[in-house]
């Protein structure tokens, strides 16, 4: 089937070129992999290495995020920005340790009632540290499909979103979840940039729809004025 393709020729990549020696992929557990993927969001993986690393050095379980003060987990926050996601963070860790015995829950469902997890970051935390079956759909994988459909409209329109949801659940194999999500994220943010996309080595390019239009970089179309 189509999926079959589309998932091989990602993972085959993934294997021969993908980062696998990220700070977060090391001591695999859902409290590093939760923290990693907050930090990650709208944030660079070179700028984020330095504050995981300082964070888990002074919170290193779940337990002791969630016994410190909002204020210092802020200021282990400066300069990553968002702040938002810092206060979230901080109330997701209370939250667990209240209703759940400080053991992140197993489902993405129960996960994305979590403050500041939504359905993607709920979908990358059960697949990269449980290795639960779970199609995600960031920034990077919303970029990577409207480029290999030729997608057309805003990807912030409802019909847009579920047409990618609906691919993404399609492509997502059944076996190697935590490979296949760290694989589409590596591929999103390496070689399917926004603007300089690295068509000539991407393992999509044989199928890619919108290298075909000749002008991958449209996709995703922007908000329409
Ligand atoms: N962006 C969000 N999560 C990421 C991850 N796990 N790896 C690379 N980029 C990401």
């Amino acid at each position: 089937t189509r999926s079959f393709s589309f998932a091989d020729a990602v993972l085959g990549w993934y294997h021969k070129h993908g980062r696998k020696d990220l700070p977060w992929q090391q001591q695999i557990n859902p409290y590093r992999v939760w923290v990693s993927e907050i930090m990650l969001q709208q944030t660079q993986v070179s700028t984020v290495i330095p504050y995981f690393e300082r964070f888990m050095q002074r919170f290193p379980d779940v337990q002791a995020l969630a016994a410190a003060t909002q204020d210092e987990v802020l200021h282990l926050w400066t300069g990553l920005g968002y702040y938002a996601r810092g206060r979230n963070l901080h109330a997701c860790a209370q939250a667990v340790v209240r209703d759940f015995n400080g053991e992140f829950p197993r489902s993405v469902e129960a996960l994305s009632e979590l403050p500041g997890i939504g359905r993607s970051t709920a979908a990358a935390i059960a697949s990269i540290s449980m290795n639960i079956n779970a199609p995600i759909l960031d920034g990077n994988v919303k970029r990577v499909l409207t480029r290999f459909f030729a997608i057309e409209g805003w990807p912030g329109e409802t019909k847009v979103q579920n047409q990618l949801w609906t691919l993404a659940e399609e492509l997502t194999p059944q076996h190697s979840s935590r490979e296949y999500t760290q694989a589409m994220m590596d591929l999103g943010a390496t070689l399917c940039t926004r603007s300089k996309p690295a068509c000539g080595i991407c393992p999509l390019q044989p199928q890619c729809e919108g290298l075909q239009t000749g002008k991958p970089t449209q996709f995703p179309n922007s908000k329409p004025k």
